[in-house]
C-alpha cells in the first residue's frame, strides 16, 4: 500500500511544489512507484514535468475529487518510468466551493485513493497555500507531512496555525497523522542570516527537521520551464543532489521504523462534529510558540 505523504505549509513560495516535483521524480529514480497529486489549481507541479494544460483539461484531480470520474481517469505518465500525476488547473479552486455542499467533504481525496492506493509506493500530495479545504482533504487522505520552510526571516511566522490544523485534523478525522519531518529549502550557505535561521528552527523542532537541507540553486528554479524533474534537467546539480539525498533520507527513514509502535498512541478526543472542525479552521495563533510545539509520533 502507497505511503501517501503531504507536502504542506499554508504560506506560498516556500518551496512545496518544487519539492514535491523533485522528490516524487528521486523517488522513481529509486523504483519507488510514485504518484504525485497536483493539488494546488495553480497547477505548477502538472506544468513543471511537462504536461500541456489541453492534454488533461478534461480528466483531472477536480473532476476526481468532485467524483465525475474514478481517479485512475486522471492519472498520466511522466518521461520517467514510475512517475506518474494527477494533474491540477483552476478549476480545483472552484472545487473548494463545490465541496462544501457535498456528504463527507473532507474525505473526498481519501476516498478517491481506494482504488490506487495498492499501484505506488509513494503518493505526494502538493498542497496549495492555503488551510482550507483541499489541504485538510490532503491531510485526512495522508498518513504523513512534510513542512517545508524557507530559510529566511520569518519562517516559523504562521506556523502556530498550521499546527493547530494538524491538531484539529487529528483530532477529528486522521489519529495516525505523522509528521515525516520539517524541510528546510533555498538555503544559501553564504548567508548569515540563512544559518541562524537553521540553528533556531533546529533548536526549536531538533530531530523533526530533516538532515537534507536544500540549498538555493538557480537550476532548480530554471528547470519548471522547460518540463523536467531537476535529475533530468541536470543531474550534476546541487539540486538534484540535494533531493536525492532527500529521497534516501525518506527512505531509509522509514526503514528505520519500528513495526510495532514504541508506545501506545494515546488516545484521542474526537471531535464528533464536523462542523466544529471547518468552523475552527481560521481560528488563528492558539499554539504559543514561546513553548517549542510538541509533534505526537
Ligand atoms: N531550492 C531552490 N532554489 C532556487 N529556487 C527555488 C528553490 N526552491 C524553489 N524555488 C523557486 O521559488 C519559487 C517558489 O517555489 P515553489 O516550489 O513554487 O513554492 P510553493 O509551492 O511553496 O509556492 C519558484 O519560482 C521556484 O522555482
Ligand atoms: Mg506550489
Amino acid at each position: 500500500m502507497a505511503k501517501i505523504i503531504a507536502m504542506m505549509n499554508q504560506k506560498g513560495g516556500v518551496g512545496k511544489t518544487t519539492s514535491s516535483v523533485n522528490l516524487a521524480a528521486c523517488l522513481a529514480v529509486a523504483e519507488k512507484r510514485t504518484l504525485l497529486i497536483d493539488l494546488d489549481p495553480q497547477g505548477n507541479g502538472s506544468l513543471s514535468i511537462g504536461l500541456s494544460k489541453e492534454t488533461f483539461a478534461g480528466k483531472n484531480i477536480y473532476h476526481a475529487l468532485i467524483g465525475q470520474i474514478d481517479i485512475k481517469d486522471a492519472i498520466y505518465h511522466s518521461e520517467l518510468p514510475c512517475f506518474d500525476i494527477c494533474p491540477s488547473d483552476n478549476n480545483l479552486s472552484g472545487a473548494e466551493i463545490e465541496l462544501v455542499s457535498l456528504f463527507a467533504r473532507e474525505s473526498k481525496l481519501k476516498q478517491a485513493f481506494k482504488s490506487i492506493e495498492n499501484d505506488y509506493d509513494y503518493i505526494i500530495i502538493d498542497c496549495p497555500p492555503s488551510l482550507g479545504l483541499l489541504t485538510v482533504n490532503a491531510l485526512n487522505a495522508a498518513h504523513s507531512y512534510i513542512v517545508p520552510m524557507q530559510t529566511e526571516y520569518l519562517a516559523m511566522e504562521g506556523l502556530a496555525q498550521l499546527l493547530n490544523t494538524v491538531r484539529l485534523i487529528r483530532t477529528s478525522l486522521n489519529p495516525s497523522l505523522e509528521l515525516d519531518g520539517i524541510l528546510l529549502t533555498m538555503f544559501d550557505s553564504r548567508s548569515g542570516l540563512h544559518k541562524q535561521v537553521v540553528t533556531e528552527i533546529k533548536t526549536h523542532f531538533g530531530d523533526t527537521v530533516f538532515k537534507t537541507i536544500i540549498p538555493r540553486n538557480v537550476k532548480l528554479a530554471e528547470c519548471p520551464s522547460f518540463g523536467k524533474p531537476i535529475i533530468l534537467y541536470d543531474i550534476e546539480s546541487k539540486g538534484s543532489e540535494a533531493y536525492l539525498a532527500l529521497a534516501k533520507e525518506l527512505i531509509l527513514k522509514e526503514r528505520l521504523k519500528p513495526s510495532v509502535p514504541v508506545k501506545e498512541k494515546v488516545a484521542v478526543e474526537k471531535v464528533t462534529d464536523e462542523e466544529s472542525l471547518m468552523n475552527s479552521l481560521p481560528n488563528l495563533e492558539k499554539i504559543n510558540l514561546d513553548e517549542p510545539p510538541i509533534f505526537e509520533q
